[in-house]
């Protein structure tokens, strides 16, 4: 049983990237060599078990391997009761979130996911930090149960860039919220030497430095953490001296550039200024270890995409060691065509921060603990 991460990005019905799918069939294959009868696992978006969608399942999935294979593919609806019975291909349960009691990580399942097979491998690096009865719960309750070569070979090259990085050490920490990256902007201000913050996040450090940011995303209660790390001697983080405002979001709005003090109360921060995006393309020039996750403006909306563009290409220019994680973060890649010169593109954004701010992740904790029992 191989529990994959085939989270794949979809619009109307239709796989955008399958990118996650090519990536785990080497495992597919290495379990098959091996003499195994394939079950896949893996959830698809996050569904409300209680009011199912057909957008939910993870059907266009099984069609997408059975092209890149070649082989034939069982899609298993009712897998939890039971299973086909099959000599060849690969089986390919429905999204295991379907059931109210993988998030829950409920007992009862997570003991029925383990009858179902013999040796459990865990291949969903992206959902390896979550506490769910298929990355987690089922194994304390298989017979067998390892790590696959997509997890080993993430945690390998996270560790190896995480254990001695060369210096100056610079994290570029984007996106809408600071609650849901706290944690990790806490734990790179004790072993970075910059971090520079964009998107929202920054809205939130701005307010933190007494800026009034007008009619912007802001966390107010965050605040006061984002304080305690401006206010800390550890890494330096430069705030925006300028800023791309507009009254409302849209791709007609009228972007405007000014300086911090400047913004008025209607006003909108939805990308970095140019004067800033110097600034910090000089931090970034300096790095010789940058970690990235998030993009730092309104990316999506050429007027607001400024600030992202200038330091993704400041990023691929730089020849210091480089790792970026983050779906948000490899379609910045994607857009401004320089994903060849990251040196790492981790296939996880959650899994990527947790392991970067913890050092390991919950179903590592569940697979050591198998190991030594
Ligand atoms: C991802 O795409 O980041 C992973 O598959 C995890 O998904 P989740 O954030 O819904 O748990
Ligand atoms: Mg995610």
């Amino acid at each position: 049983m191989l529990r994959l991460d085939f989270n794949v990005p979809m619009e109307n019905g239709q796989i955008t990237s399958n990118a996650r799918i090519k990536a785990a069939i080497p495992t597919i294959m290495a379990a098959q060599e091996q003499g195994g009868r394939v079950i896949v696992l893996s959830h698809l978006g996050r569904p409300d078990p209680k009011a199912l969608k057909a957008s939910d399942s993870l059907q266009p999935v099984a069609e997408q391997l059975a092209q890149l294979t070649g082989q034939q593919v069982h899609f298993a609806s009712n897998w939890v009761e039971s299973l086909p019975d099959i000599d060849n291909g690969i089986v390919v349960c429905e999204n295991v979130r379907f059931h109210e009691g993988e998030t829950s990580n409920s007992e009862t399942l997570s003991k029925q996911i383990a009858s179902l097979c013999d040796v459990y491998v865990m291949d969903a690096f992206g959902a390896a930090h979550r506490k769910h009865a298929t990355t987690y719960g089922v194994i304390t309750f298989v017979q067998t149960a390892c790590a696959g070569p997509l997890l080993k070979s993430e945690i390998g090259s996270l560790s190896k860039a995480m254990q001695a990085p060369e210096r100056p050490l610079v994290a570029i920490i984007g996106g809408a919220k600071v609650s849901s990256k706290l944690g990790v902007i806490e734990t790179l201000a004790g072993i970075c030497d910059h971090i520079i913050v964009g998107g929202g996040i920054a809205n939130t450090f701005l307010a933190a430095a007494g800026i009034e940011t007008g009619n912007s995303l802001i966390e107010q209660n965050m605040v006061e953490a984002a304080k305690k790390i401006l206010e800390s001697n550890k890494a330096s983080v430069p705030l925006p001296s300028d800023v791309t405002v507009a009254k409302e979001l849209s791709q007609e709005s009228k972007a405007v550039r000014k300086s911090i003090v400047d913004i008025e109360m209607d006003d909108q921060v939805f990308d970095i200024g140019p004067k800033t995006a110097q600034a910090y393309k000089s931090i970034i020039d300096s790095a010789r270890t940058i970690i990235w996750n998030g993009p730092l403006g309104v990316f999506e909306i050429d007027q607001f995409s400024r600030g992202t563009q200038v330091l993704a290409l400041a990023v691929a220019e730089n020849n210091s060691y480089t790792l970026v994680g983050g779906g948000d973060t490899v379609a910045v890649l994607e857009k401004y065509g320089i994903k060849d010169s990251i040196d790492y593109i981790s296939s996880g954004g959650g899994a990527f921060l947790e392991f970067i701010k913890s050092g390991t992740l919950l179903s590592l904790e569940a697979l050591s603990s198998h190991a030594k029992n």
